[in-house]
């Protein structure tokens, strides 16, 4: 049995559909079904720096299940370790985890459910070795973490996604152009992947499998050949050429994880037409991928894992995140997640079923 009274709760990392949904699970199941209080942070561990909580009442999370983004904000870019002060008007990098570890006491906080990807669960570690019991919640669009076959947010950047290609794929047909789409998805190809199947994307493009552009040319002019003067294909922002490298759009040193991908769309937009003498264009779908209210896969996800958080935690877990496997959710040492990010295997069943109903990879 646990004695656990007082949990803090903060979303960290880059936002996605379904926060508000755990939060809400968590908070409701916390206080109905447990009688605990719980203390929201506000934007990530930054909130646990600056001193910026508050405390959530289940009428502070009703009507939010639907919600984009999170009430609590967020923070992709702040590690306690690396905290910047001004001294002097230079900027220097400060470790406040000590600072962070005394208002955690101060608090009475037994524990602190983290909701966030592999950058907030190594920063948590960083806690979880300190002392303090973190349950994690996996969350983001890309549904590369370590450990479990879904995150949340994950459906809704797919269903956005989707639609948009859908979209491409009527005016590329109408003007006979290649079209192509870039998705998000950090290092790991699972949105370009599941959305250039559901989309019928002719190429789709994967940071797992380097790309050859001569076949992705040879593909577009074959498929002129036969009659299809158009071509759409879906682009994964961290796809990268056999011979050379990932596009990046900026570098944010303050992040713990600071590349940030994009733009490979472009150079490979700018290879078709110059080789095939198709016109081509470039849409950039970006953060829209992020943003608005969560698909219901999505919103039973993040109530579930909510769910299954507190239950960890009434069990007397400690030092856990809340996973998905094999159509059940269970839970896994939280330091095994850390800074760890999941690819899409090369013998993954949808390559497979893509490849044999001749979707094109680029190698
Ligand atoms: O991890 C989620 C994600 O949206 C990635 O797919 C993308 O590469 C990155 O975050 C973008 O980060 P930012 O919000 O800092 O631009």
């Amino acid at each position: 049995m646990s004695k656990t009274k007082r949990i803090g709760v903060l979303t960290g990392g880059g936002d996605c559909p379904g926060l508000n949904a755990v939060i809400r699970a968590v908070t409701k199941c916390a206080v109905f079904s447990h009688g605990l209080e719980v203390v929201g942070i506000e934007d990530g561990f930054q909130g646990l720096i600056e001193r910026r909580v508050r405390t959530l009442t289940t009428d502070d999370v009703s009507n939010i299940l639907t919600l984009g983004g999170t009430i609590l904000g967020t923070n992709n870019r702040c590690d306690p370790k690396r905290y910047p002060v001004t001294i002097d008007g230079r900027v220097e990098l400060q470790d406040t985890s000590e600072q962070v570890m005394a208002y955690i006491a101060e608090l009475g906080l037994d524990a602190l459910l983290v909701i966030g990807g592999d950058g907030t669960m190594s920063v948590a570690s960083n806690f979880a070795n300190r002392g303090v019991n973190c349950i994690g919640v996996p969350k983001t669009i890309d549904n590369d973490l370590e450990g479990s076959d879904v995150t949340f947010g994950f459906a809704t950047a797919c269903h956005v996604a989707t639609e948009a290609l859908d979209r491409i794929h009527t005016t590329a047909a109408s003007h006979h152009r290649a079209m192509l789409v870039e998705v998000m998805g950090r290092n790991a190809g699972w949105i370009a992947l599941h959305t250039g199947v559901a989309a019928g994307a002719d190429i789709i493009l994967l940071p797992e499998i380097p790309f050859d552009i001569d076949k992705i040319c040879q593909k577009v002019v074959d498929r002129s050949r036969h009659g299809k003067r158009f071509s759409i294909l879906c682009v994964s922002e961290g796809a990268k050429p056999i011979d050379g490298v990932q596009a990046v759009d900026r570098v944010d040193p303050l992040s713990p994880d600071p590349i940030r991908l994009g733009g490979i769309s472009k150079v490979v937009a700018d290879r078709i037409e110059k080789r095939t003498g198709l016109e081509t264009r470039t849409t950039i779908l970006g953060h829209v991928q992020r943003g608005g209210t969560p698909v219901p896969e999505d919103r039973l996800l993040a109530t579930s894992f909510g769910h299954a958080a507190i239950a960890a935690l009434m069990a007397g877990k400690k030092n856990r995140m809340v996973v998905m496997q094999g159509g059940r959710v269970t839970d896994i040492d939280i330091f095994k997640v850390a800074n760890r990010q999941r690819q899409v295997p090369l013998d993954h069943p949808l390559i497979l079923a893509a490849r044999d109903i001749d979707t094109s990879f680029g190698d």
